[in-house]
């Protein structure tokens, strides 16, 4: 079976560190959920990473259903969470109802969404339809861009207090995680130490409950951006570079394909085809 929301608060209650890792699609997703990750975390980063997208803005929840689908095809142990996108839950309280439901339709087992306490109606309206949150805040891609760029957030008093709050106005409004992204170290621990519910950190430092990455970020295939709170355990993209670069001279040189990779046919119906076509 796999994992539960409840799994997941219990871990901080055993102080057992949360593994979490993006995902979008079938062949990865096997994988990482092999490897016995936490949770698999259908991003809206997908758009950047697997679309191509400057930001994740143009996000639409067709993309994201579709992201889910593949994911929720993969996964055999992790619990799945996928992003609402950009426009898809700030509208209305019945937009934000209504496309949690499709993601949760998708495949998804809960839903994540950007914003602190002005978000707290919302989400208290998705977590009564039964659909569990996770909420996001700090750096908020959706809408941090469009106004400030990409800034570590929490680094004066009064930016710490209103993170803190919103950390406890989330919890409050029935979230059963939050993602904490570029929030300075100190802020994070203080959150962390103040809310019941895990905090999954993201450039937070290592006193959350646990941890979220990019997968393209720490397998080393997105060239675009090298945020400093990465750690990359391999660099696919050399990799792949040289195996397709490998690939066309073979084909260029005649080494592909060989005898090995082809079908020949039965010897005397070749030879009754060469009688034929020269008759
Ligand atoms: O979209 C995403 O990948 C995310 C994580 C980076 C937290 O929201």
């Amino acid at each position: 079976m796999s994992k539960s929301v409840r799994d997941i608060i219990e871990k901080k209650k055993l102080a057992q560190k949360i593994s979490v890792i993006t995902s979008y699609d079938y062949s990865i997703a096997s994988l990482c959920d092999k490897a016995g990750i936490d949770i698999l975390l259908v991003g809206d980063s997908g758009g950047m990473v697997m679309l191509g997208y400057k930001n994740t803005i143009p996000v639409t929840m067709d993309q994201m259903c579709l992201f889910t689908e593949a994911v929720s095809r993969a996964r055999k142990n992790s619990l799945i969470v996928s992003d609402l996108p950009f426009m898809s839950y700030q509208a209305s309280t019945t937009d934000a109802i209504t496309n949690s439901g499709r993601l949760i339709k998708a495949g998804a087992d809960a839903v994540k969404l950007e914003g602190g306490t002005p978000m707290t109606d919302t989400i208290a309206a998705i977590v009564e339809t039964g659909i569990p949150v996770m909420g996001h805040i700090g750096l908020q891609p959706q809408t941090t861009i469009l106004s400030e760029g990409y800034r570590v957030q929490g680094k004066t008093v009064e930016s710490a207090k209103l993170l803190i709050e919103d950390a406890k106005a989330l919890e409050e409004a029935g979230v059963f995680s939050i993602v904490l992204e570029m929030i300075s170290h100190e802020v994070s621990k203080i959150i962390t130490e103040t809310i019941s519910v895990p905090t999954i950190g993201i450039g937070s430092g290592a006193c959350c409950d646990g941890q979220v990455l990019v997968v393209h970020d720490l397998l080393g295939m997105y060239e675009k951006i090298k945020p400093k709170f990465v750690k990359r355990y391999l660099s696919l993209s050399d990799e792949i570079i040289n195996a397709v670069e490998s690939y066309r001279k073979d084909i260029e040189e005649g080494k592909f394909p060989l005898k090995e990779n082809w079908f020949p046919m039965e010897k005397a119906e070749y030879e009754k085809l060469r009688k034929e076509i020269e008759s």
